[in-house]
């Protein structure tokens, strides 16, 4: 490596789209120049559950400019249906209000959406049901149920003991960049332009749904904007307008969701009603765990929200019960959001940890790091690195917690009562096999490095060439990376905090399989060098538990008056591996705290289980954090050389920074004001 190389991996480097972006260079799903084409508006059933009887659509067809419209009778059929979110337009069956149900195609995207409005829909219902309620009788059990020891004797038998249910809401997404594909069919070939998190999942997906061979399915992706997994499975959309490319073939059909189509559509973070049960000895040693969650599911297609896995290798006890039980309901199908199961769960669980701290009379961070495991609780291993000790310890000190009065409600400011919190955070060390990644060395000393990964704004792209330059012993200008496209070598997506284990260990896998082609020193001959590497299998795993940890800050003021909320302040130490760009990284960290305040104080979508709809699905009444509503936060990340993660030393930074914050905020809250709310969002409601 040379000294010039030693110094990449960590450097604070400007993302190298960044520019292309700001000029508006950068191309979308639905910006890409095709031929003529055709502008597609969904339209989507207004029942919860049922079948349709009628779908008229003859005004719709009157408009000049439209040329079609695309319902159950007339479409393509899909070569799989076996997947019931994605079997769009295939039978009159309704499984949720708002799935997509006809695809109006016209002129222009003004015509189609004004003819979806003239398309004639009768319906036959049938009862649904939309309701989360915690005494269902009908609960479905899900993930394996955690039992050890007798939990609740020890409660019953514990010096203090805690009780409490802490509820999330149902949340979305509100990725910048509205769900949109571009897609056109060509003699038995098909081309895509999907805003999508992984352009070889989605390939994938469309093989199987249309039966088509894959080197006849062409996606492309070189930027989206924002997906926090909404963009990482294919959702009905996609089907709608690849069906509809079929009947226009070969004119292009280019399909964007309105924000309100986006919310029924692409997925959401299932709400969950959590219990948390904890139990002490006299020193402030926990002895029992309990963390039983319900989750909202759908009834169309089950994607389990859980919660409960944090706890699983958070903290230790000799009696510990966690379970998930899902009411499958005639809603929506939710999907990943942003630290699916950690988020919510260590909400319930790092804000039932302050209020047993506080029952046993012991600072929150004394009592976390009294109750530090030695070895993972989930698997019995050694964790490859676990540093939350330091984070909390690092984070106390910058933040100024030795000066703070642990009493709740003792500081106000006029009519502000100002109080701070803390909370941890963990996420796993996940990682997908199969990234393959190809480097074409050039005899001018230039690189191209080439690999399917996707970047949805999260400065991918800049790591993997940081990654890649360390590898090859090259300055960053010397190497060129292409991703965002399936003609390049097959990679995960964007997911689960996976993306630089697994395209960063591909890329170094094959700079290492250059280097045995061209050893040390050997000029690159004329006609180039090709090699192709792909993510070993990490010998580690099964040895190591491997995690992420941080220790997240907040100071609070509460309106007396009000109850309004804000948040001057907030401080994240992490432990998750190393750092590969320390401003991308920090840009990273930064964004999920800040989601995760806006899950704290403001988002929760309301579901009218009478028509199974959430009804503020737009951004002027789903509330997220706004730049006025965001104070000082500060992220660092405490020095960790874990050799045992992957080549890189990498722990994946996209979702830990959301883990952990609402609990923080809630904690902070309560030293504000005594108030403990264990409901999110904390609305001014709550505290006055
Ligand atoms: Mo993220 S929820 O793993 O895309």
């Amino acid at each position: 490596m040379s000294t010039a190389a030693a110094r990449i991996l960590g450097a604070p480097l400007d993302r190298l789209e960044g520019e292309a972006k700001v000029r508006g260079r950068a191309l979308y799903a639905a910006e890409h120049p095709v031929d003529k084409p055709v502008h597609a508006h969904l339209v989507q059933s207004q029942i919860a559950r049922g079948r349709i009887t009628t779908i008229d659509a003859t005004a719709a067809l009157d408009e000049p400019g439209v040329l079609d419209v695309v319902t159950h009778h007339n479409a393509p059929e899909l070569a799989s249906t076996d997947d019931a979110e994605l079997a769009v337009l295939q039978s009159p069956q309704v499984g949720y209000r708002g799935q997509p149900i006809a695809v109006v195609l016209a002129e222009s995207s003004e015509i189609a959406r004004a003819a979806a409005g003239l398309v004639r829909i009768e319906y036959e219902q049938d009862e649904h049901d939309a309701d989360l309620d915690a005494d269902r009788d009908d609960l479905v059990p899900a993930d394996d149920d955690l039992d050890q020891g007798e939990l609740d004797a020890a409660l019953a038998g514990s010096v203090t003991a805690h009780d409490a249910v802490y509820t999330v809401p149902q949340e979305h997404h509100i990725a910048m960049e509205p769900h949109a594909t571009t897609a056109a069919w060509s003699e038995g070939e098909l081309t895509v332009y999907d805003s999508t998190q992984g352009v070889h999942w989605v390939r994938d997906a469309l093989t199987e749904l249309f039966g088509v061979d894959a080197e006849n399915v062409h996606v492309v992706a070189p930027h989206v904007g924002g997906g926090f997994g909404s963009k990482g499975p294919a959702h009905a959309h996609l089907v709608a307008a690849v069906l509809a490319a079929q009947r226009v073939e070969p004119r292009p059909v280019k399909l964007v969701l309105t924000r309100r189509q986006v919310f029924p559509v692409v997925g959401h973070r299932a709400a969950t009603i959590q219990r948390v049960r904890l139990g002490a000895d006299s020193s402030g040693r926990l002895t029992a765990i309990g963390h039983d969650v319900i989750a909202q599911d759908a009834r169309l297609k089950s994607f389990p929200e859980l919660a409960g896995k944090p706890t699983r290798t958070m903290y230790a006890a000799p009696n510990r019960r966690i379970t998930h039980r899902l009411a499958q309901l005639d809603l929506p199908v939710p999907t990943w959001m942003r630290a699916p199961g950690e988020c919510p769960g260590m909400y319930a669980l790092e804000t039932a940890m302050d209020e047993m701290a506080i029952a046993c009379g012991l600072d929150p961070i004394e009592f976390r790091i009294l109750n530090e495991p030695e070895t993972d609780p989930d698997t019995g291993l050694p964790y490859s690195s676990r540093n939350l000790v330091a984070c909390l310890r690092e984070g106390a000190r910058r933040f100024g917690w030795a000066d703070r009065d642990p009493a709740p409600g003792a500081r106000r400011d006029d009519e502000w009562l100002v109080g701070t919190g803390v909370a941890a955070s963990t996420y796993p060390v996940n990682s997908q096999p199969g990234t393959q990644a190809t480097i074409q060395a050039r005899p001018d000393g230039r690189y191209r490095v080439l690999l399917g990964a996707v970047d949805i704004g999260t400065g991918a792209w800049t790591a993997l060439t940081q990654i890649a330059a360390d590898a090859l012993g090259a300055d960053v200008d010397r190497v060129v990376l292409s991703i965002g496209d399936t003609d390049l070598p097959w990679a995960s997506g964007a997911g689960g905090s996976t993306g630089i284990t697994c395209w960063g260990s591909a890329i170094v896998d094959a700079a290492r399989r250059l280097r045995m082609e061209l050893p040390d020193g050997e000029p690159v001959p004329e006609e180039g060098v090709v090699v192709t590497g792909r993510m070993p299998h990490n010998p580690h795993q099964g040895t190591y538990a491997m995690h992420s940890f941080g220790a997240q800050f907040a100071e609070v003021r509460v309106n007396v008056d009000t109850g309004e909320v804000r948040v001057p302040r907030m401080l994240g130490i992490f432990a998750a591996g190393r750092i590969v760009n320390a401003k991308t990284g920090a840009s990273q960290l930064m964004g999920g705290m800040t989601m995760g305040m806006s899950m704290a104080l403001h988002e929760e979508a309301h579901v009218d289980p009478r028509y199974g709809h959430v009804i503020n699905r737009d951004m002027a009444q789903y509330h997220v954090a706004a730049c006025a509503d965001v104070g000082d936060i500060e992220v660092d990340w405490i020095d960790e050389d874990d050799p045992y993660v992957n080549p890189m030393g990498t722990k994946g930074i996209g979702e830990i920074g959301i883990c952990g914050t609402a609990a923080a905020i809630d904690n902070a809250v309560h030293h504000a004001t005594g108030v403990r709310v264990r409901d999110l969002p904390i609305t001014p409601d709550k505290l006055v």
